[in-house]
């Protein structure tokens, strides 16, 4: 949608008003390179901000409320900030601008009420961030319009907390975080252990980043999540017992395989470990452009996270198998926490609308869904936007 159709469809929703009322903020979304489900883990993750994500417009109301509302979804939210706000499963979506608006009152930050007409270009739980984008995105406005300096990484933090208390999945901070911090062409290389962060350029020459959505549902996401993570901290707990380590990351093969003999909890240390190790070596062979060892890194990842990990999905498998039986591409693998949602590809430039073509056929023959794809730009972190006049 473009600025005037945004600017109409936001008059029609909340009623007229001169331009210069209203203001426009853009969050990306995030595709991770490699290293998931280690963020939690105390690893270090490889995430890019991407150009597919939400726009919000917004002007400023005279009292404390907030409404929210969506270009394609029917129901608006209004919150009203002098009151107590929970958690409410009839507002959907608007629980997580809720939860956030709710978690920087509570750090006595004054806000002033405002409109908000959100747009979204990001599938909306397909595993590309569009939590967090919301979450960040529905942060740095409120923080702006009130005239509040935003510190990123700050706000990156609440945005986690919000997830983990408020919307009850227990999250790492890498989506929040790249949403916030992300910058134009650059991949993060991010410790989520002390949130140290290099960034490294995304340089694939010939190459281009293909996302592939399986248009499956998410369902058991959330809880297999919290699952996972209750997992590894058993594993954590055990190795403890003998030597005593943070996270699970820091943890040796060798550790894994003496002290823990339940097979599934074993098995998820070794993606832990396994996964930390490829993104290590993936940040290497990007740096030093051999992309075709960056895909390799890129295909043993999707394979300890489908089997180890077991957060693939029959869908993620058979887009993963099938682009990667073409030539000229060099690697794909599931991004995010899985269980449907999106995969990714490096492939090259020149062949992709064939190979799209291709893995469509496929896709769709044997599961009767047609997949989606999308190419993006690596951009920056969240933002206001400012037109020329
Ligand atoms: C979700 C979470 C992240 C991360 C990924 C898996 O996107 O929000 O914190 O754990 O899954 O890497």
């Amino acid at each position: 949608m473009d600025k005037l159709s945004l600017i109409n469809k936001f008059e029609s929703t909340y009623g007229k008003s001169s331009d210069e009322a209203l203001r426009f903020f853009f969050a990306p979304g995030r595709v991770n390179l490699i290293g998931d489900h280690i963020d939690y883990n105390g690893g270090t993750v490889l995430p890019v901000a991407i150009s597919l994500g939400i726009t919000a417009v917004v002007r400023k109301r005279a009292d404390s409320k907030v409404r929210l509302s969506s270009t394609d979804l029917a129901t608006q939210v209004i919150i009203d900030m002098d009151k107590a706000m929970e958690y409410d499963e009839r507002a959907g979506w608007g629980n997580y601008p809720m939860g956030v608006i709710n978690f920087l009152k509570a750090t006595n930050i004054e806000l002033v009420g405002v409109d908000i007409l959100y747009h979204s270009t990001l599938p909306i739980g397909a595993g590309l961030s569009s939590s967090a984008c919301i979450e960040v995105l529905t942060g740095y406005l409120m923080m702006t319009i009130a005239n509040i300096e935003v510190d990123r990484l700050a706000l990156a933090l609440l945005c986690q907390e919000v997830e983990n208390k408020f919307i009850g999945v227990q999250c790492g901070i890498m989506d929040q975080f790249a949403v916030a911090m992300g910058k134009q062409g650059a991949a993060m290389y991010l410790d989520c252990n002390n949130l140290a962060c290099e960034y490294v350029p995304f340089n694939t020459g010939e190459y281009k980043l293909l996302i592939m959505n399986t248009n499956t549902p998410r369902e058991l996401a959330d809880s297999e999540y919290n699952t996972r993570k209750e997992e590894c901290l058993k594993a954590l707990e055990i190795i403890n017992k003998t030597r005593p380590i943070t996270h699970l990351c820091e943890a040796s093969f060798d550790e894994i395989n003496r002290l823990i003999a339940d097979p599934t909890i074993k098995s998820r240390a070794k993606h832990v470990v396994w996964e930390n190790q490829f993104v290590m070596e993936a940040k290497e062979e990007l740096e030093d452009g051999d992309l075709k060892a960056f895909g390799d890194c890129m295909d043993a990842s999707h394979l300890s996270l489908a089997h180890d990990y077991e957060v693939s999905s029959d869908e993620l498998d058979l887009l993963v198998d099938t682009i990667r039986a073409v030539d000229q591409c060099l690697g794909a693998r599931m991004t995010g926490a899985g269980f449907g949602g999106c995969a990714i590809a490096l492939v090259h430039k020149d062949i992709l609308k064939e190979v799209k073509e291709y893995v469509k056929g496929r896709y769709e023959h044997a599961t009767n869904i047609e997949p989606s794809f999308y190419e993006c730009e690596v951009v920056d972190g969240v933002k206001e936007l400012f037109f020329e006049k």
